[in-house]
């Protein structure tokens, strides 16, 4: 068997804290391979080159050249080195394609939040390059022993190598969200070089188009979500997004491994984006934070009155709809209420139509904004995720590290992170925030009524604010798992 230090991963993302971020994908493409590298194990990252992404890394140096890829423009393969903080720096390789990557605007999308038309190629060359360098076509002497695919944009990587004839790397396909499939016309999986025979049921055909993410769930030796309880969930109809039946086929072949955080970068003792730092020894200080941002927000300063918070892509998927439809109810309770969040123009207005009608005690700010985000975690008293489905969410582990007790909808990982207050389980010492269910405004009313009477209760309140400060949400537990099951497939 193998020895940590020469268990060789590639992991393969689109997006990477803190140069490219749009969601949690980010988020745990820095903080999972930093922690995995920690425990001994040679993960690398292989990234498209973004704007962003080239100006970001240190040390970069050309080391491979892609000039006869026939479907994809000519690419060249960097090697950088990211650097999380002083000490920690993750080895990524680069793809640098100037017609695929080198634009303004998001990963995904232009400005205007449209998805760029040449994604198919755009993330197909990241799938491509990705199973190269997993192969003996690599031309690097480094070779990974897995190939770790993350979301439908490295989803081709378990495809392409499956019809590799030559050695390959092990694959692990990791859904952070069904939702997003990657769905493209039947053309292009000739134009990307898949085998006409491979667009079959039993392939990467998807109700008639070419789907990345089944084609990565179909052909990936080992399928991951981020928490037992989305990998028990997507193989229903409800929430399969009509993979239910693959995914329920492969079941013995998936496994739930939970999320952790980045705890040095979520710490309220140290982080710098705080009016004041605070610790559970001193949760007395968390509250200059809240007037700061009720200041900052222009929101009434009251130290007594409920603050309630959000801060996500404002989507379907988020809930912010039943959001919009509670917040009036919820200033007449009284409490306040501060949202950050951007993606839909829609939702986007109408949340602005509500700070204009409740200036003092709605707060909106539309865009994306990493130093807010910190603020409002420690500012406010009570985070609201009332997500239609999550399969982690990563905010509801912050606030808990924050003392903010969290308020969600009991799913997906919400429901594998957050321990309802009841007086058995404050008694107990597990409580750490507020679920509720059914997903529909009166129950998220209700819980928010419940959360904001537990609020004035304040030896209620501490215990709630203690227990989640207390709660282990590093990494380490989970990089240990995946470290073991890498290990698993090499077997
Ligand atoms: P998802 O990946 O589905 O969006 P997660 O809860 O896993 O949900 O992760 C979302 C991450 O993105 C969190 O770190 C959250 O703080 C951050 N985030 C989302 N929207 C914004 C925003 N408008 N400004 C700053 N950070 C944001
Ligand atoms: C996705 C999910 C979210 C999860 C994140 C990181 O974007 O929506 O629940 O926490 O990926 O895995």
């Amino acid at each position: 068997m193998l020895s940590s230090q020469e268990l060789r991963v590639l992991f393969i993302t689109s997006e990477v804290y803190p140069l490219c971020k749009t969601g949690g994908l980010g988020d745990v493409s820095a903080a999972l391979p930093a922690a995995l590298r920690s425990i001994h194990t040679d993960v690398r990252l292989l990234i498209p080159g973004y704007p962003q992404i080239l100006a970001g890394v240190k040390y970069k140096s050309r080391i491979a050249e892609f000039g006869d890829l026939q479907q994809f423009p000519p690419a060249a393969l960097l090697s950088a080195r990211l650097s999380l903080s002083k000490s920690e720096h993750i080895p990524v390789f680069v793809i640098d394609c100037p017609g695929l990557y080198h634009r303004e605007g998001g990963p995904y999308q232009d400005a205007l939040g449209r998805d760029w038309p040449d994604n198919a190629l755009r993330f197909g060359l990241l799938s491509k390059i990705g199973a190269i360098l997993a192969s003996d076509l690599s031309p690097l002497a480094w070779r990974p022993h897995i190939a770790h695919c993350n979301d439908w944009q490295s989803g081709l990587t378990p495809a392409y190598l499956h019809f590799h004839p030559g050695k390959k790397a092990a694959t692990l396909m990791t859904i952070h969200n069904l939702a997003f499939q990657g769905i493209f016309p039947p053309g292009s999986v000739v134009q990307l070089g898949l085998p006409p025979a491979s667009f079959d049921i039993n392939g990467v055909e998807y109700y008639g188009n070419l789907s990345f993410l089944k084609a990565g769930l179909y052909y990936t030796d080992h399928i991951t979500t981020v928490s037992p309880n989305y990998a028990k969930e997507i193989q229903t109809e409800a929430l399969g997004f009509g993979l239910q039946g693959l995914l329920a086929a492969r079941r013995r072949n998936m496994t739930g491994i939970i999320n952790g955080i980045a705890t040095n970068e979520w710490d309220p003792a140290i982080d710098p984006h705080l009016a004041k730092n605070y610790s559970s020894k001193k949760l007395s200080d968390k509250a200059a934070n809240k007037s700061a941002l009720q200041q900052q927000m222009g929101l009434t300063v009251d130290a007594d009155i409920p603050l309630f918070g959000a801060v996500s892509r404002l989507s379907h998927q988020k809930g912010t709809d039943l959001l919009i439809q509670v917040a009036p109810q919820l200033v007449k309770l009284p409490a306040q209420l501060v949202v950050l969040g951007s993606d839909h123009a829609g939702l986007e207005h109408q949340l602005s139509v509500l700070a204009k009608a409740y200036p003092y005690a709605i707060a909106v700010h539309i865009g994306f904004s990493e130093a807010l985000s910190h603020l409002i975690e420690a500012g406010i008293d009570c985070f609201l995720m009332p997500s239609r489905f999550e399969p982690c969410g990563l905010n509801q582990m912050y606030s808990q590290r924050y003392g903010t007790p969290p308020l969600v909808h009991a799913t997906g990982g919400l429901l594998d992170t957050v321990v309802d207050y009841t007086p058995a389980t404050l008694a107990s010492g597990s409580a750490s925030g507020f679920l509720f269910h059914p997903m529909t405004a009166d129950s998220l009313l209700n819980t928010i009524k419940r959360a904001a009477t537990a609020y004035h209760q304040k030896k209620i309140w501490r215990q709630l604010q203690k227990n989640g400060m207390a709660k282990d949400f590093s990494w380490h537990a989970s990089a240990t798992a995946y470290r073991e099951l890498y290990s698993s497939l090499l077997r």
